[in-house]
């Protein structure tokens, strides 16, 4: 193996289908949604979006799970709806319920007057420094991921102005209005390219694309409005590994495999042997295990995180099917993580 690979940390190595030791761990949403620890940095500020927009909080809050529990990268804190909000879309983050928009895109003219490309990433330069100084105080102990929302997802909150139960006004459009769809669709698609180049030459050693509402599109129509906008993605930055984690998305396995990413999330309704035979040999999977899973008691949990490292085999990033819920015990949270780090390939008793 080359030095420049083999020095590489171990999920950068993974990521890019090297041999491995062992499988990487990370949780979705590890930074922000379990620790007691960031519940108390979270009680300094008034709300959500003046802590995210606080670097020396949001670096603290992507440090935390990598020095508390152990995990193989950090993910920066942030949230993927700072994208529309700096197009010119502003969201409150309403405390227990979620985000909201006060105004949605209705009509042309909406669409029209949203900034986009290198002017809009320009308003998130406190995304940028929180990168930056969390680089610096990681030190080379594990990669940094940075992120963004999937053009779809973040099309589907500007529409719905929140999180729905249909997603009908979001689904509607692309039916209603496609040519404007594919304007909007665009212009976040422009955006994100902006914001994510400006994230890796901050310190990104990895980005992962959220499309957490891709199951709720047919299959025709993510081919359409989705697939496009995250291959674009995927091609304008081929300095790092890209992640697509497609919510749902079991129908388009074949068409992200057919992106330029190099791993595909997966969530937990998707059979391991299934995904890799649609997407080929060569992606790697990362997830799976039902975040509802680190409920049961340690035995459970470790038993059900081997069984799910061996049933996915070799190319795997080990994660939850989706981000680990808010009120899921740090002890099973632990027993995860434990269990990934103590795995060794050779040893067939555990
Ligand atoms: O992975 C990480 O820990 C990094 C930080 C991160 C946050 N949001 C912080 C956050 C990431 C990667 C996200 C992504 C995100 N945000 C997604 C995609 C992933 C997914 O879960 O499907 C989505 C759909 C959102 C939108 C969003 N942000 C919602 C629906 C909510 C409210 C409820 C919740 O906790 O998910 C948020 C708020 C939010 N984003 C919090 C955190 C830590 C909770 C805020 C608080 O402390 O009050």
């Amino acid at each position: 193996m080359p030095s420049e690979t083999s020095n590489l940390p171990l999920f950068l190595r993974a990521a890019q289908g090297l041999e491995v030791e062992r499988p990487p761990v990370w949780l979705m949403r590890q930074a922000g949604r379990i620790l007691p620890e960031y519940r108390a940095l979270r009680a300094h500020f008034p709300d959500f979006k003046a802590f995210v927009k606080n670097p020396d909080a949001a670096s603290e809050a992507t440090l935390q799970p990598v020095d508390i529990l152990g995990v193989d990268a950090a993910i920066i804190f942030s949230d993927i709806l700072v994208v529309p909000e700096a197009m010119g879309l502003d969201y409150e983050m309403v405390e227990a319920k979620g985000p909201r928009f006060p105004k949605v895109i209705e009509n042309e003219a909406a669409v029209a007057a949203l900034q986009s490309g290198a002017a809009a990433a320009e308003k998130l330069d406190y995304v940028y420094a929180a990168l930056r100084q969390t680089k610096q105080a990681l030190n080379g102990r594990v990669p940094l991921i940075g992120f963004a929302g999937a053009p779809w997802t973040i099309f589907a909150y500007m529409l719905e102005g929140g999180g729905s139960k249909t997603f009908s006004k979001a689904r509607r459009m692309l039916y209603a209005e496609p040519e404007l769809s594919h304007v909007l669709l665009q212009k976040i698609t422009d955006t994100t390219i902006a914001y994510l180049r400006r994230q890796v030459q901050s310190g990104a050693d990895l980005l992962q694309l959220f499309d957490s509402w891709a199951g709720e599109l047919p299959p025709a129509h993510y081919r359409t409005f989705a697939v496009p906008y995250l291959n674009q993605i995927c091609a304008a930055i081929p300095e790092v590994p890209k992640t697509i984690f497609a919510k749902g998305a079991w129908f388009a396995l074949e068409d992200l495999a057919a992106c330029d990413c190099q791993v595909i999330g997966l969530d937990w309704n998707i059979p391991p042997a299934f995904a890799r035979a649609r997407v080929g040999a060569l992606p790697v999977l990362q997830g799976n295990l039902d975040p509802c899973a680190l409920y049961a008691d340690k035995k459970s949990i470790q038993l059900a995180t081997l069984e799910m490292i061996r049933t996915f085999g070799h190319r795997h990033i080990v994660n939850l099917g989706h981000g680990v819920y808010p009120d899921t015990p740090l002890d099973g949270v632990r027993a995860f993580v434990d269990t990934v780090l103590e795995y060794r390939k050779d040893s067939s008793s555990h």
